[in-house]
C-alpha cells in the first residue's frame, strides 16, 4: 500500500472517534490525501544532498510529513531523511508514532524521525529572540512543509509573548508558526505551507508580512475558488492558500499563482505568471492574490494614483456597533429616540435604502461609543449577495432627511 493511502485510512479513523470539539481545542483539522501530494510537489529539491533535514510543525497524524518522504521516494536522489514533527495534543500522539513508525519500515528511504511533545513556538523562545546568548547555531531545516493550527490567541498568551516581533492586537498562532517556520529555514531552503489567506492585508499581520516578505521570497501561491471544500470531512469555512516560500533575497520577477475549484481536482489546474512587484506590493508589504491578466492591469492602473482616501481627506472606519453584543439596544420598530442601525441590506444599487422593515434595524442607546454622528457617508459592504456581480458594493448615504 502507498505510503500517505496508509497515513490518511489510519487518520479518518481517528477522526470518526474523536469529537470534533476536541480537536477544535488544538485546532486541530486535516490536510486532504490530494492537497497533502500537491504541497509535497511544490519543493525544488536541492541538487547536492543526498540526506535532508526535514520540519512538520503541528504534524497532527503526520500526512504531510509522509506525502512528503512519498514525493522524495520518487526522485531517487534523497537516501536519507531526518524528520523532526512537532505535536503538542497528547491525543494524536499514539497515531503519529503509529504512522510515522509504519512509513520508516515501508519507505526505501532511510528515516530518522523524532516527535517534539513541546510547544512548537514557546519551546524556541530563547533562540528566536536570542536571548540570555541562546545556542548560537539554532536549528535550521532543509524542507519544512505545514498546516498550522488556526487559533486566534491574545494578545498576552505564551506563543505571543514569545513572539513580539510580529505581534501586534490579536494574533493568531497559524502566523506565528509560519513566522517560526521562518526562523527554522536554513539560507535558500524552501518552506509549504497552507494558512488562511488573512495575512495578505491588514494592519494586524503587517509586522509578520514585513518579515517574512523581507526575509523570505513568495515563490508560489495557490487559491482554491471554493472556500468550503479545502478540508472536506472538516466544515472549515477559512479561506485558505498554500504558499511556498524561498529563505533568500534575490529579486524575483514573477510569482506563480495557480487556481483549482477545490481541494479534489489538481488534475485541472490554471496557472498565472504574475509580475512579482505588483503581487507583493510597497513597504506595508500588501500580497495581491490576482489570477490573471485583467486582474493585474487593475492593480497597475490603482497603483498610479498618487494619493489615498486618508490623503484626499476621506477617512474610512468600520461600523461602531456590532448587533449582538449590544442585544438589549435593539428594536425591530422606530419609537422616541431610535436611531437606525444599517446593515448590508440597507445598501441597495448606490443608494441606502432605510427602513426595510429588518429585524432590528433601530438602537436605543445613550451609548456615545455606539453613536455616529448624522453626516454625509459613502457605505461600503463586503458580504455581498449571490446575484451580485462586484465584491464591494457602495451607497450614498445624505445626512439631510429628504422632503417628499
Ligand atoms: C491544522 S492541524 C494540522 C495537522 C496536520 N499537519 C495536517 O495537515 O493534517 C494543526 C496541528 O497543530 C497542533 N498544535 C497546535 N498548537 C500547537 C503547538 N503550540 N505546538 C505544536 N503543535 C501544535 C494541533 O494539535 C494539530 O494537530
Amino acid at each position: 500500500m502507498k505510503l500517505l493511502e496508509h497515513v490518511t485510512n489510519k487518520t479518518n479513523e481517528y477522526i470518526e472517534n474523536m469529537p470534533k470539539s476536541l480537536r477544535k481545542r488544538y485546532g486541530q483539522f486535516f490536510t486532504s490525501k490530494e492537497t497533502a501530494s500537491f504541497m509535497a510537489g511544490l519543493f525544488v529539491l536541492p541538487s547536492n544532498k543526498q540526506s535532508l533535514k526535514i520540519l512538520d510543525a503541528g504534524a497532527g497524524s503526520g500526512i504531510l510529513s509522509v506525502a512528503l518522504i512519498e514525493k522524495l521516494q520518487s526522485y531517487n536522489q534523497i537516501n536519507h531523511i531526518e524528520l523532526v514533527c512537532y505535536e503538542n495534543d497528547t491525543n494524536i500522539i499514539g497515531l503519529l508514532e503509529d504512522n510515522l513508525n509504519w512509513v520508516s519500515k515501508h519507505s526505501n528511504i532511510d528515516i530518522d524521525y523524532e516527535i517534539r511533545t513541546e510547544n512548537y513556538i514557546t519551546s524556541q523562545i530563547f533562540e528566536y529572540n536570542n536571548w540570555l546568548g541562546a545556542n548560537p547555531t539554532p536549528e535550521k531545516f532543509d524542507l519544512i512543509i505545514g498546516n498550522p493550527p488556526y487559533m486566534k490567541i491574545g494578545k498576552d498568551a505564551p506563543e505571543a509573548k514569545a513572539m513580539p516581533d510580529v505581534c501586534y492586537g490579536a494574533p493568531n498562532l497559524y502566523f506565528l508558526f509560519t513566522a517560526m517556520g521562518v526562523f527554522n529555514l536554513m539560507p535558500n531552503a524552501e518552506m509549504v505551507y497552507i494558512i488562511p489567506r488573512s495575512w495578505t492585508s491588514g494592519a494586524y499581520f503587517k509586522k509578520f508580512r514585513q518579515k517574512l516578505l523581507n526575509e523570505c521570497v513568495l515563490e508560489h501561491i495557490h487559491l482554491f475558488e471554493s472556500r468550503d471544500k479545502v478540508f472536506d470531512k472538516e466544515s472549515v469555512l477559512q479561506e485558505t492558500i498554500i504558499i511556498k516560500i524561498k529563505k533568500s533575497n534575490e529579486k524575483l520577477e514573477k510569482v506563480c499563482i495557480t487556481t483549482t475549484q477545490s481541494s479534489r481536482d489538481f488534475e485541472s489546474i490554471s496557472t498565472f505568471w504574475a509580475p512579482y512587484d505588483t503581487i507583493v506590493s510597497g513597504a506595508d508589504k500588501y500580497v495581491y492574490l490576482a489570477t490573471n491578466t485583467s486582474e493585474i492591469k487593475t492593480l497597475e492602473l490603482v497603483n498610479t494614483w498618487s494619493y489615498t482616501l486618508p490623503k484626499l481627506g476621506i477617512p474610512m472606519k468600520t461600523g461602531l456597533t456590532v448587533d449582538f453584543r449590544n442585544r438589549e439596544t435593539l428594536r425591530n420598530e422606530a419609537e422616541d429616540n431610535a436611531v437606525p442601525l444599517f446593515y448590508s441590506q440597507h445598501i441597495q444599487n448606490g443608494k441606502v435604502i432605510f427602513p426595510i422593515g429588518k429585524e432590528n434595524e433601530y438602537i436605543v442607546t445613550d451609548k456615545q461609543g455606539l453613536l455616529q454622528d448624522n453626516a454625509n457617508y459613502l457605505f461600503v459592504k463586503r458580504f455581498t449577495a449571490k446575484e451580485e456581480h462586484r465584491r464591494l458594493q457602495c451607497g450614498v448615504y445624505l445626512s439631510r432627511v429628504k422632503t417628499r
